[in-house]
């Protein structure tokens, strides 16, 4: 599928439009890889949470066997001893990009992302030339870059040290890569780049007080575990869940919220017993990819995908990553990894602090050091994909009777910012008092919004663009029978019901995927 800037600038314009997302420190320029939510985002977000929160550690799927999961949760601190960055990985190469820089034009880019193109004709014995790609449309911009179709395009095998023999490969046969953006024949050798921001922690900027900003929640997990195990009545196989920010100094932040330097995770890491864990892998996938089908992401936009050996991160013996087709790609993105990280990370910390991480089964008398399953999620960019998957565009025939478009966000009701909002149809004739007293009702059970300004037809646009499911109006005919119409969003359906049954029918509607 063809990616769709068009879609997605229109995305990007309603999302500053109506207050979804804002550039970071926008009055001063903004700040490359940063965001901020403004007050329909910051309830999407909250939404999304609340609902992976719901489902994954309040009321867990079952398990396999139809057994019961007990999950609990954690919050952890965001700067950790730095010795832990240090056992899990993340201070060595396995957290480090590749990066070239082009003397040429001072651009940078990842050189994991590098395409090889094929000169014509083949098999002339000419040298096929290396091309930077960029992330995401890179495969396309190499074939542009010498004017090849795409199918003479190979992206280069991942990992910093296969990427760099590739290139010095290259260099060696006399045609050195060239830079994606302006062409030169000027890149660097690759460089690794450690992607955690670094801080000082007390008073004193030197060595011994260096402390990073966490890449990842999952770490907090890991060096909890005996904490848990000690503390809470659990049992092998469960899990530990936590949700919180991360950051990363990523080289390209682009596209939008996909590729922040600060964003959040919802990560489960579940611990097993190792024969088990090829079953809890695979478990873990196909929950995940159900979850969010059932928020509405349609399945064709949605696919599991293996990753390649080479693709896997330091820690993990198997991921599968939940992909999104997103408008502004041809190939579908991760959306979510489930990783498979066998012993790695317990192990790791054992041997670097000292502190035995093994687990005691007191009914079968083993002691061993589990295996853990780890679906890990960002916020940020499954609320990406839902404003994606949510915009909507139908012509319709206006009040005016002139054709227009109609702008909606179709939200599955648990993440709409807003579930309801009342109006009254005129500001008069105790229509306001009426529609307030209904919009104070529904609010103490659910976020609804009262609207008296403007015309009618404008205050419905306004709420479909908020992706509102209901709007409730206070008419004439309420003084006379006690009912108000009621709109959906998706349908553009009227009925009219009793005032008094507005919380109630809302309930009873939005019950879709367990809400109320
Ligand atoms: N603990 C495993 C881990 O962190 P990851 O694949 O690096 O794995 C997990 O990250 C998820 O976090 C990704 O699938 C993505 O949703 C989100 N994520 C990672 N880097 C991100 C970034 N720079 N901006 C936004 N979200 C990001």
């Amino acid at each position: 599928m063809a990616s769709d800037a068009t879609t997605m600038e229109k995305i990007v314009a309603l999302g500053k439009r109506r207050g979804f997302i804002f550039p970071s420190s926008e009055i001063y320029g903004g700040l490359n890889g940063f965001w901020d939510y403004g007050p329909l985002g910051v309830e999407l977000k909250r939404n999304i949470k609340d609902a992976w929160w719901h489902d994954m550690v309040t009321c867990p799927p079952l398990g396999p066997d139809g057994q019961e999961i007990q999950i609990v949760g954690v919050d952890c601190s965001l700067i950790m001893n730095p010795k832990v960055w240090q056992a899990s990985g993340h201070l060595g190469e396995g957290f480090a990009d590749p990066m070239v820089d082009c003397k040429s034009c001072k651009g940078r880019f990842r050189a994991d992302k590098v395409w090889l193109v094929a000169f014509l004709p083949e098999g002339s014995g000419q040298a096929p030339a290396l091309v930077m790609g960029v992330e995401a449309d890179g495969e396309q911009e190499a074939a542009d870059a010498v004017q090849l179709s795409k199918s003479k395009t190979k992206k280069l095998p991942a990992g910093a040290q296969k990427v760099a023999a590739s290139l010095d490969r290259g260099r060696a046969d006399g045609w050195p890569p060239v830079c994606p953006s302006c062409g030169a024949a000027e890149l660097t050798s690759p460089r690794a780049f450690n992607l955690m921001f670094k801080t000082y922690v007390g008073a004193l900027e030197e060595s011994s007080s260096v402390a990073y900003l966490r890449p990842e929640t999952a770490q907090g997990i890991f060096v909890n575990f005996k904490n848990i195990v000690d503390t809470q009545r659990v049992r092998v196989p469960f899990g530990i869940a936590q949700m919180g920010k991360a950051f990363r100094n990523e080289i390209n932040p682009r596209n939008y919220t996909f590729r922040s330097r600060e964003f959040e995770q919802m990560e489960l890491e579940f611990f097993c017993h190792p024969t088990t864990s090829r079953t809890w892998y695979e478990f873990w996938r196909d929950v995940r990819l159900q979850w969010y089908t059932d928020l509405w992401i349609k399945s064709e936009n949605l696919r599991p995908r293996e990753q390649g050996e080479e693709e896997r991160a330091h820690y993990s013996v198997g991921t599968t990553d939940v992909e999104y087709l997103f408008p502004f790609s041809d190939e579908p993105q991760e959306l979510e990894g489930v990783a498979h990280r066998a012993d790695y990370d317990l192990g790791a910390h054992e041997t670097s602090s000292g502190k035995e991480l093994t687990y005691y089964d007191d009914e079968t008398k083993e002691r061993y050091l589990p295996h853990v399953i780890e679906p890990s999620a960002g916020v940020d960019r499954f609320a990406l994909a839902v404003l994606c998957e949510a915009y909507h565009e139908q012509e319709i025939v206006g009040a005016k009777g002139k054709a227009e478009t109609r702008v909606f966000m179709r939200f599955h009701p648990r993440l709409a910012p807003i579930k309801a909002a009342v109006f009254p149809l005129v500001k008069k004739d105790g229509m306001p008092e009426t529609a307030r007293a209904i919009c104070n009702d529904i609010r103490k059970a659910l976020p609804a919004f009262y609207d008296e300004k403007g015309a009618i037809g404008r205050r419905y646009a306004r709420q479909d663009e908020a992706g509102t499911p209901f709007c409730f109006t206070v008419d004439g005919q309420t003084a006379d029978d006690g009912t108000v119409t009621v709109r959906w969003r998706d349908t553009l359906e009227q009925e009219r019901i009793d005032q008094s049954r507005c919380l109630e029918y809302l309930r009873d509607k939005l019950a879709v995927g367990g809400m109320t």
